[in-house]
């Protein structure tokens, strides 16, 4: 079976939860992994077995013999990284939230496009078993049709202040809230018209 050759810019917390599941897969096969922190991309490259080590991620998709590419950077540094894979055609999956500006959406779209990439956006729900089995209960009508939703996400204060260091420059509705809506997207079969949203600040 021919497997496919992956490379992972981004050597943190997920990246190696990517290292994981990639080295278990039968279709793929890890050959390369950049992060701009020298020592992060090394221990990765050791606990896996990756040959091809980058802190470059322009380097990186110039030179990886890889044939996709995850993108497992902070949110808010999907973009440059994304383009330059594009540029290089590699196939990706980029994590979620895709990108957080609207600038970079069209900008990433447009390489993407441009050179007829695959690309897929890392929204895991859709995978997994209890979101499955509520989407197909929606799907062969046993719940009638939906018309109302409601979706809540708990998280904890120690994750946007000190296990994400870079939260500041992104947020709970992009690391988190993306997520949910995405899943409505999928559960409903349609997009958002209007957004009403409520936000509190403070302990
Ligand atoms: N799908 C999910 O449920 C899920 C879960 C956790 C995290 N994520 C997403 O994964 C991404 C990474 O999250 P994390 O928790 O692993 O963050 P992290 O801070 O642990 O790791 C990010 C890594 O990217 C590296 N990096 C930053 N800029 C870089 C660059 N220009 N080139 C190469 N490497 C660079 C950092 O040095 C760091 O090692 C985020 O977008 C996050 O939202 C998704």
């Amino acid at each position: 079976m021919n497997k496919i050759k992956i490379g992972i810019v981004g050597a943190g917390m997920w990246g190696e939860t990517h290292a994981r599941i990639y080295q278990d897969h039968p279709c793929a096969e890890i050959v390369a992994v950049c992060d701009l922190n020298k020592s992060k991309a090394e221990n990765l490259a050791q606990k896996f077995g990756i040959r091809q080590v980058y802190t470059d991620y322009r380097e990186f998709a110039k030179k990886s013999s890889c044939e996709a590419v995850a993108v497992v950077t902070p949110d808010f540094l999907h973009a440059d990284i994304a383009i330059a894979c594009a540029n290089a055609k590699k196939h990706m999956i980029i994590e979620k939230p895709f990108a957080t500006t609207r600038e970079d959406v069209y900008k990433m779209v447009d390489a993407i496009e441009k050179n007829k990439v695959r690309v897929m956006v890392d929204f895991h729900n859709r995978w997994s078993p209890p979101f499955v089995s509520g989407k197909q209960a929606v799907d062969s009508g046993e719940l009638g049709e939906p018309c109302s939703a409601y979706f809540r996400l708990n998280d904890i204060k120690w994750v946007p202040t000190d296990m994400l260091p870079w939260a500041g420059q992104s947020s709970i509705i992009w690391f988190l809230g993306s997520h949910s809506l995405d899943t409505l997207r999928w559960y409903f079969n349609d997009e958002v018209d209007r957004v009403y949203s409520v936000s509190r600040a403070g302990y």
